[in-house]
Order: structure tokens, then sequence, then C-alpha cells
């Protein structure tokens, strides 16, 4: 009876959180799906109504004198990056060199190492859905929206790259889904 009632608890709180959440997002997020990944990071920073994940991009100006991202987490601003957000930095080696070191430790796990999607986290069944690159229509813009802004089981990998490699990594997965169209 206790766990019952513990369990009616959690369920009604669950409830009210994700309520709360879903006001800017809902188009984004499959909530059937891994509740806890995307809703323990909204519940801890989500509370100003502002889209959330922009808080992670404010946070990482002093370390990457990152500009503030404003497109907003929605459908139409993953159009909008798509279409219009071009990277702003030169293609030449040591930017893709410094993209695969980091793109090695923060997306092969999921990815493969040629973005297939195969990395272990897919083929240990541990993550369902990662897509290979090449069956996306992606972007430069496209891709480095998602890396903002996760995309739904995918969560943001903004807080942890300066502004600069995030856009490394953008331009190494471009070389990737490149390779893999061959
Ligand atoms: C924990 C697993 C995981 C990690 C780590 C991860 N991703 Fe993903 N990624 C996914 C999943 C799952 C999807 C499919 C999302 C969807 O479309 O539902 C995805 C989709 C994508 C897409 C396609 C989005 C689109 O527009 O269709 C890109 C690009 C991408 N990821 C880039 C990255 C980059 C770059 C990194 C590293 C910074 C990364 N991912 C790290 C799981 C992951």
């Amino acid at each position: 009876m206790k766990n019952f009632k513990l369990i009616i608890a959690l369920v009604v709180f669950t409830s009210i959180i994700s309520c709360n959440d879903k006001k800017t997002r809902q188009l984004q997020y499959m909530p059937d799906m891994y509740e806890s990944i995307p809703y323990n990071a909204d519940g801890a920073e989500g509370l100003g109504g502002e889209p959330v994940n922009s808080k992670p991009v404010a946070g990482t100006i002093p370390r990457g004198g990152a500009p503030a991202y404003d497109i907003p987490d929605t459908i139409e601003g993953y159009e909008l990056a798509k279409t219009t957000l071009k990277s702003p930095l030169a293609k030449d080696e040591k930017n893709l060199d410094n993209g695969k070191e980091m793109y090695t430790i923060y997306c092969l796990s999921c990815h493969g190492k040629n973005g297939d999607g195969q990395g272990y986290l897919a083929t240990s069944e541990k993550f369902a859905g990662i897509p290979n690159y090449k069956d996306r229509d992606l972007t430069e813009g496209s891709i480095y929206h998602v890396l903002i802004h996760g995309k739904n089981l995918m969560g943001s990998h903004s807080s942890q790259l300066t502004y600069k490699e995030r856009w490394q990594i953008v331009q190494y997965v471009e070389v990737l889904r490149t390779d893999l169209l061959k």
C-alpha cells in the first residue's frame, strides 16, 4: 500500500513536470521514450520560460566566445538553421583534425567511427534509433542546431563544447557523411 501511494505520487509529479516542460518543446520530444533523459535536464534548468537548452550556450561564452544561439528548438527553428546557418570556420585540416578528436569523444559512442550509426551504444542495443548520417538530409546548419538543442533521444552537447569545437565537429560530420554517400 505504501509503495502504491509512492507510485501514484511519482506519476502525478512526473505529469506535472511534463506539462511544464512541454510548453515550448512539445514538437521536439517523444516523451514516451526514455523520459528521464530530457526531463531531468529540463527540470534542472527550464524554470525561466526560455528555451531550456539555450542556457548551456550562454554558459559557454566565457570559455569559447560563443555568440548566443537564439534559433529556437522548434521544427521551424530546425528548418531555419538548416537553410540559413553557416559555419564561420575555414575548411582546413586543423579544424577537421580537432573536429575528429571531439567527435571521437562525444559522438562516436552512438554514431560510430564512420557516422553509420553503429557506435557501441547502438550495437550493444543500449540506444535505439541512431541514424546513418547518409540517410539524413543534413546541412552544416542543421548539424549545428542538433548539436545545440539535441533531437528526440539525442541530448544537447552544447555545454560540453566551445563554439569553435562545435563547428569543427560539424565540419567532420559533413566529411563523414560525404564519404558515406560515395
Ligand atoms: C547517446 C547517443 C548519441 C550521442 C552521444 C550523439 N547522438 Fe546524434 N543522434 C542520436 C540519435 C538517437 C539521433 C536520432 C534523433 C532523431 O532524429 O530522432 C541522432 C541524430 C543525429 C543527427 C541527425 C539529426 C537530423 O537532423 O536528422 C546528427 C547530425 C547528430 N545526431 C549529430 C551528433 C553529433 C555531432 C554528436 C556529438 C557531438 C552526437 N550526435 C552525439 C544519438 C546520439
